[in-house]
């Protein structure tokens, strides 16, 4: 019997998509065991947004979630999302630090951590493949799935190989926006595994209504693991449905390992916790749509929704059917970067800054600047001479790694925060997000010790991936 792995996604990417990382631990605690014994071969329950997203707005420790996931899941293997050489912020950090992470990472019940860099430049996650081989951790190495001109099967192939050859233990098609076709997914996956003997994974967003039959293509082309988040988390901005997809693969003859009667009581209980999400108003039913929009400008819904609130602050709603075509222009003088965090927003800022300022590349933010320096790696083409010239004038853009310009950081951030430091990986959360993470602290020094502190979240803001 052909058989068919699947990762739940529900209590990260799920709940990520669709209530903005905005579920509490303790409404998952109850049904975590009852998750162990379903039979998936791995269950996403930490990185991506929920780190930044549980001490900024839950005054939740990530580390102790990650320590409550393990305690739970007895036998299923934990995943995490990890941005590379970002870890899990939305800037480039130095060695040190993602070593630490990676390290912490696994010494607190991390099994597979899928890596993957915005730009897909490899250079941007060696450091993170070699920590995790260091410290025992599984590399699901990611290629960022995306469309531009230079986005070519080929380009993907060649990808997969570059990924196997710097240590990959697996492989994943990482489609943030819901891009991926069917019939793209058959011919993506027939010719990466054709290309190399690793097991391949396929995610997938439903946003455009395509990808439960986009895993149905990539199942019938070889895949081996497909992501599905629980029913009342699934769809819309969200993953396919699990209990959907196993039923048409079970149909169609694959041996999902998965227990049909335990997969209802897992949406027995995330049930009611959506109706909730929805009748707060957490949960949009405008995410829950098939959004055709994606289909024709091809960016992904979360930086759509972002893109919307930006442009009402700025009293500027009127501009957003011309930002939307700004865009891709934007994308395409930027060497086509993949529209996932933080490139998804950096070009999103930089569309609606050119449209409201009436031309373009008159306002430059920072992040743009920094973009065309290189500091976020290698661009998947190359920028032109006129673009660069009118964006940082005479500078020169890097061509190193913008990791090896960076000096360790771990030290001087221990020191900072030594006064609130209650465990070794207190000085982690800061090096990523010192503001958020000091009004953390604060906020938990508040709780042992009764001492008035007034919690201001800070930093950058919290982003969808
Ligand atoms: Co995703």
């Amino acid at each position: 019997m052909k058989k068919i792995k699947f990762m739940d996604t529900t209590i990260r990417d799920g709940q990520q998509s669709l209530i903005a990382t905005r579920m509490p631990i303790s409404d998952m605690i109850p049904i975590l065991e009852t998750m162990d014994n379903a039979g998936f071969h791995s269950i996403e329950c930490w990185g991506g947004a929920t780190f930044d997203s549980a001490m900024r707005f839950l005054n939740e420790d990530p580390w102790t979630n990650l320590r409550t996931f393990r305690k739970h899941f007895k036998k299923t293997k934990l995943q995490m999302l990890f941005r590379g050489q970002n870890v899990l912020g939305y800037k480039c950090y130095p060695d040190d630090v993602v070593e630490g992470f990676v390290a912490k990472t696994i010494e607190n019940g991390i099994d597979i951590l899928r890596i993957f860099d915005a730009l897909n430049d490899v250079r941007n996650i060696e450091s993170s493949v070699k920590a995790a081989k260091k410290y025992g951790g599984h590399s699901q190495l990611c290629i960022c799935y995306t469309l531009s001109p230079v986005h070519t099967i080929e380009y993907f192939v060649a990808l997969a190989k570059r990924l196997e050859g710097i240590g990959a233990d697996s492989i994943c098609i990482k489609d943030m926006a819901g891009l991926l076709t069917p019939a793209a997914a058959f011919e993506l996956v027939t010719e990466i595994k054709k290309a190399i003997p690793l097991e391949l994974v396929v995610h997938s967003h439903y946003g455009s209504g395509m990808a439960a039959m986009t895993y149905l293509k990539a199942v019938e082309a070889g895949c081996d693991v497909i992501d599905t988040a629980a029913a009342p988390f699934s769809q819309g901005t969200s993953q396919p449905a699990t209990e959907v997809m196993a039923e048409t693969l079970r149909e169609f003859g694959y041996d999902t390992g998965l227990d049909m009667d335990v997969l209802i009581k897992i949406a027995n209980h995330f049930r009611p916790l959506r109706e909730k999400a929805i009748a707060s108003g957490l949960l949009n039913p405008k995410v829950l749509e098939v959004d055709v929009e994606m289909l024709r400008y091809q960016v992904p819904g979360g930086m759509l929704s972002n893109m919307v609130s930006q442009l009402k602050q700025l009293n500027a709603l009127d501009k957003y059917e011309q930002v939307l075509e700004e865009i891709p222009l934007v994308r395409a003088d930027l060497g086509f970067p993949p529209l996932v965090t933080p490139s998804s927003q950096l070009v999103g800022t930089q569309a609606a800054m050119n449209v409201i300022s009436g031309e373009r590349y008159k306002v430059v933010t920072k992040e743009t600047k920094d973009f065309v320096r290189g500091m976020y790696g290698q661009t998947p083409a190359p920028i032109s001479e006129e673009i660069i010239a009118k964006i940082i004038g005479d500078e020169k853009p890097i061509t190193v790694p913008p990791a090896t310009l960076l000096s360790p950081r771990l030290p001087d951030a221990a020191k900072e925060i030594a006064e609130f430091t209650e465990q070794d990986e207190d000085v982690l959360s800061y090096a990523l997000f010192p503001q958020v993470a000091t009004d953390y602290f604060k906020y938990r020094h508040t709780q042992k010790y009764g001492i008035d502190t007034t919690v201001q979240n800070g930093d950058d803001p919290v982003y969808p991936v």
